[in-house]
């Protein structure tokens, strides 16, 4: 099952996320970071195990990042992270963001739910505030990935002759349903 975090699963999200971390596959989070931002994370559980986890993170205006995507290793390959991914993408088009990101080394896994690379210099500033204090910082090789997080707007990624018309269309819409 698939379920948003309670503060009862921060040990469990911080152990997957340490376990990871230690590897250099993610950026480490302890227990307080995890507490404090509980409520952006996800869970997927099963009797009464958390088999992984994932957050958001809502901080920017438009754009909103997936990260700390954590599985135990003992359940790999089971779409354990494909659930957690799509739940997030899931939740995230319900917001008012535009666009969702991701920093990670698991390039086909995002590319299957619509992730597209690119450049890390399109990411806002504030996006590497968070880095301080990775031991990689100067060197990232984590890879960026976004995706649209507004049907029309994906479309109109893929026929960007379209784009005009299709951002009109979108505004219309947006318009309408105020
Ligand atoms: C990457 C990770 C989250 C994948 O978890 P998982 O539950 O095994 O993934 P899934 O079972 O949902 O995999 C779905 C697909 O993604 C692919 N995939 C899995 N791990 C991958 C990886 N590291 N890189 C690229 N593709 C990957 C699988 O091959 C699978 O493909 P298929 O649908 O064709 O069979 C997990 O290996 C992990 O926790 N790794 C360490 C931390 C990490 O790298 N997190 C990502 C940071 S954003």
């Amino acid at each position: 099952m698939i379920r948003k975090a309670t503060p009862a699963d921060a040990q469990a999200i911080q152990k997957l996320i340490h376990l990871h971390g230690e590897k250099g596959q993610m950026l480490e989070r302890d227990i307080s970071d995890v507490l404090a931002h509980i409520g952006d994370f996800f869970v997927c559980e099963k009797n009464g195990e958390v088999l992984g986890s994932c957050a958001l993170n809502y901080q920017w205006d438009r754009i909103v990042e997936i990260r700390s995507l954590a599985v135990d290793p003992a359940h790999f390959g089971q779409k354990v992270a494909s659930r957690l991914i799509q739940a997030g993408v899931d939740e995230a088009r319900s917001s008012d963001k535009e666009t969702i990101f991701v920093l990670t080394y698991a390039v086909s896994l995002f590319h299957k739910f619509g992730f597209e690379i690119v450049e890390k210099s399109t990411l806002p500033g504030k996006v590497w505030n968070d880095c301080q204090g990775c031991p990689k910082e100067e060197n990232c090789d984590e890879i960026a990935m976004a995706r649209p997080l507004h049907p029309i707007l994906q479309e109109a990624l893929e026929s960007p002759g379209e784009m005009a018309d299709k951002k009109l269309e979108f505004e219309m819409q947006a318009h309408q349903s105020l």
